[in-house]
C-alpha cells in the first residue's frame, strides 16, 4: 500500500440551517468534514490541529488499529485530549477491511458535527465481489440542533437531565424539503438512468436508529461495517449510531417521469423522548439541457417508511446480514462475560445532578450495574507504563451483581455504582459476551459499539438470555462481522471476538447519551510474547493531560 497524508485544521465555522445560523466546531470549516479515501493496506497520516476553545480528538470509527492504539482517539482512553493551539498526528494502516467507515471527534458532544466518511477501496487490481459500481456516493445521517453548540453540550453533559432532542436529521449535513425553512438545504443526487451506484451510508447521528428508504427504489445491501457480506434486497435499510453499510442502487433504465425522494426516520422504542422527524434527500434523474427546466414541476414521490416502532421490521432486517465467506469465528470460548446494559439509578446529591430520580436518586446508565467514571488521564498510557494505581482498577465485574427479571419488573435494590473498572484479557482470548437489555427504567435498544476489533454476532433473541438453551442456536457459519449491534430493545446479542490486539479498548453505547451517563467500560488487552504481538511505545507527540 501508499501512504496518504491529510491534515485536519479544527476551526470554527459559521452555518445556517433552518433558518438560523451558528458557529460550529469544523474541520477544515466544512460540515460534515472531509471524506478520507484509502485502499485496503494503505497508511493514513493525519495531522490534526487544534484551532478552537475546546479540548478535542478524534476516532478513526471501526478501523482495527492492530498495534496502533495510540491512534484510535477516544479522550481519557487511548490518549489525553489535543489542547488549544496543540497538534497530533494520527498514523494507522487500514489491514483487511474495504468498505464505509467514518471518523468522528471522541469527546464531549464534539461529533455533533465533527465527523465525515473513511472510503476503503479494495487494493489496487482487486474486484469487488459485487458489480463494478458506476460512481460512489457518501451519504451520512446526521442530527442538527438550532442551539448553540455550547449550550448544548452543557446540557447534554449534566448527567441525570436528558437532552433537548434535535430538530432535525441530516443528510450530507442537509435536513431537506420536510422541514420548515429547509427546502433549498436539500441534498440532490442526480443519476443517469440504467446505471449501479454504491451508496456508502453513515449514521453519525448522536441518539437516533435510523431507517432509510427511496422512493420506488431497491436497494441491495453488500457491505456493513467494511465487511463484505451476502448480497440480498430491501426497499428500507436500518442503521444504528455508529453502523456503516454499502448498498447498490440500480437506477431505473429509462427517464422516469418523477423525481424521487429519499428519506430516513428514526427506529425507537424506549420512553425517551426522540426527534420524530423526516429527512429527506432528491433522487434526479439526469436530463438533456434542453428539458432541466420541467424537473422542478415533475411530481415528487415519497418513501414508505416504517413506523418509529417497527420492531418486526428491525429485527428482520438486522438477522439477513451474513457474514460472506465462511468467516473467522471463534469456535472455542476461553472466557465468557454476560454484560447487562441499560439505564439505572445512582445515589444523589451529586453536584451535576438534579436528582430527579425516586427517592432521591439520579438516572444513570451502566454495564453490570456499573456507571463508567471518565479518569484524569489516559488509561492506555496508564497501562503502557504500569501506572494503574489511582487511574483505574481491574475488577469489572464478569456478570451481573444481582440475578434479576432483566426484561420484567426491576427489583428496588438494583442501584448502580460508579467507577473506572476494566477487565484484563491476555493476548489471543476468545471472547463472549452476551448483552442483555434490562428494564430497569423502561427498555430500550443500545448500540453497543467495540473499539479495537471486528465482533461476530452469533445470537440475538427477546426477553431473557437462557444459557441452557440459546447457546445451541448460536450461528457459528455466517454471522454478521461488524463493529456496532444493537442490543434490542427487550433482548439480548451473544458476540464473539478474538483478543489479538494488545491495547486499551472502548466499549460504549454509541447513543451520546448514554454514554454521557456511563453506559462504557474499557478492556485490556496484554501484550503477547512475540515482538509482532506488542504495543508499540506512543509517538512523541502524543498529547499529556
Ligand atoms: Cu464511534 Cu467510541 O465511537
Amino acid at each position: 500500500g501508499i501512504t496518504r497524508h491529510y491534515k485536519f485544521n479544527i476551526k470554527m465555522q459559521s452555518v445556517t440551517r433552518l433558518c438560523q445560523s451558528k458557529s460550529i466546531v469544523t474541520v477544515n470549516g466544512q460540515y460534515p468534514g472531509p471524506t478520507i479515501i484509502a485502499r485496503e493496506g494503505d497508511r493514513v497520516i493525519v495531522k490534526v490541529v487544534n484551532l478552537v476553545q475546546y479540548n478535542v480528538t478524534i476516532h478513526w470509527h471501526g478501523v482495527r488499529q492492530l498495534r496502533s492504539g495510540w491512534a484510535d482517539g477516544p479522550a481519557y482512553i487511548t490518549q489525553c485530549p489535543i489542547q488549544t493551539g496543540q497538534s497530533y498526528v494520527y498514523n494507522f494502516t487500514i489491514t483487511g477491511q474495504r468498505g464505509t467507515l467514518f471518523w468522528h471527534a471522541h469527546i464531549s458532544w464534539l461529533r455533533v458535527t465533527l465527523h465525515g466518511p473513511i472510503i476503503i477501496l479494495p487494493k489496487r487490481g482487486v474486484p469487488y465481489p459485487f458489480p463494478q459500481p458506476y460512481k460512489e456516493v457518501p451519504l451520512i445521517f446526521g442530527e442538527w440542533w438550532k442551539a448553540d453548540t455550547e449550550t448544548m453540550i452543557n446540557q447534554a453533559m449534566q448527567t441525570g437531565a436528558a437532552p433537548n432532542i434535535s430538530d432535525a436529521h441530516t443528510i450530507n449535513g442537509l435536513p431537506g424539503p420536510l422541514y420548515n425553512c429547509s427546502a433549498k438545504d436539500t441534498f440532490k443526487l442526480k443519476v443517469k438512468p440504467g446505471k449501479t451506484y454504491l451508496l456508502s451510508l453513515i449514521n453519525a447521528a448522536m441518539n437516533d436508529d435510523l431507517f432509510f428508504s427511496i422512493a420506488n427504489h431497491n436497494l441491495t445491501v453488500v457491505e456493513a461495517d467494511a465487511v463484505y457480506v451476502k448480497p440480498f434486497k430491501t426497499n428500507t435499510i436500518l442503521i444504528t449510531p455508529g453502523q456503516t453499510t454499502n448498498v447498490l442502487l440500480k437506477t431505473k433504465n429509462h427517464h422516469p417521469n418523477a423525481s424521487f425522494l429519499m428519506a430516513a426516520s428514526p427506529y425507537a422504542t424506549g420512553p425517551a423522548a426522540f426527534d420524530n422527524s423526516t429527512t429527506a434527500g432528491i433522487l434526479e434523474y439526469h436530463r438533456s439541457s434542453n428539458t432541466t427546466k420541467k424537473i422542478n414541476k415533475l411530481p415528487l414521490i415519497k418513501p414508505l417508511l416504517p413506523i418509529f416502532n417497527n420492531t418486526k421490521f428491525a429485527t428482520k432486517f438486522s438477522r439477513k446480514i451474513r457474514s460472506l465467506a465462511k468467516s473467522k469465528v471463534p469456535q472455542k470460548v476461553d472466557r465468557r462475560f454476560f454484560f447487562t446494559v441499560g439505564l439505572g439509578l445512582t445515589s444523589c446529591p451529586n453536584p451535576n445532578g438534579t436528582c430527579q430520580g425516586p427517592n432521591n436518586t439520579m438516572v444513570a446508565a451502566a454495564v453490570n450495574n456499573v456507571s463508567f467514571v471518565m479518569p484524569n488521564t489516559a488509561l492506555l498510557q496508564a497501562h503502557f507504563f504500569n501506572q494503574s494505581k489511582g487511574v483505574y482498577t481491574t475488577d469489572f465485574p464478569a456478570n451481573p451483581p444481582v440475578k434479576f427479571n432483566y426484561t420484567g419488573n426491576p427489583p428496588s435494590n438494583i442501584m448502580v455504582t460508579k467507577g473506572t473498572k476494566v477487565v484484563m484479557l491476555p493476548f489471543n482470548t476468545s471472547v463472549e459476551v452476551v448483552l442483555q437489555d434490562t428494564s430497569i427504567i423502561g427498555a430500550e435498544s443500545h448500540p453497543l459499539h467495540l473499539h479495537g476489533f471486528n465482533f461476530f454476532i452469533v445470537g440475538q433473541g427477546f426477553g431473557n438470555f437462557n444459557p441452557n438453551k440459546d447457546p445451541a442456536k448460536f450461528n457459528l457459519n455466517d454471522p454478521a462481522e461488524r463493529n456496532t449491534v444493537g442490543v434490542p430493545s427487550g433482548g439480548w446479542v451473544a458476540i464473539r471476538f478474538l483478543a489479538d490486539n494488545p491495547g486499551v479498548w472502548f466499549m460504549h453505547c454509541h447513543f451520546e447519551v448514554h454514554t454521557s451517563w456511563g453506559l462504557k467500560m474499557a478492556w485490556i488487552v496484554m501484550d503477547g510474547v512475540r515482538r509482532n504481538q506488542k504495543l508499540p511505545p506512543p509517538p512523541a507527540d502524543l498529547p499529556k493531560c
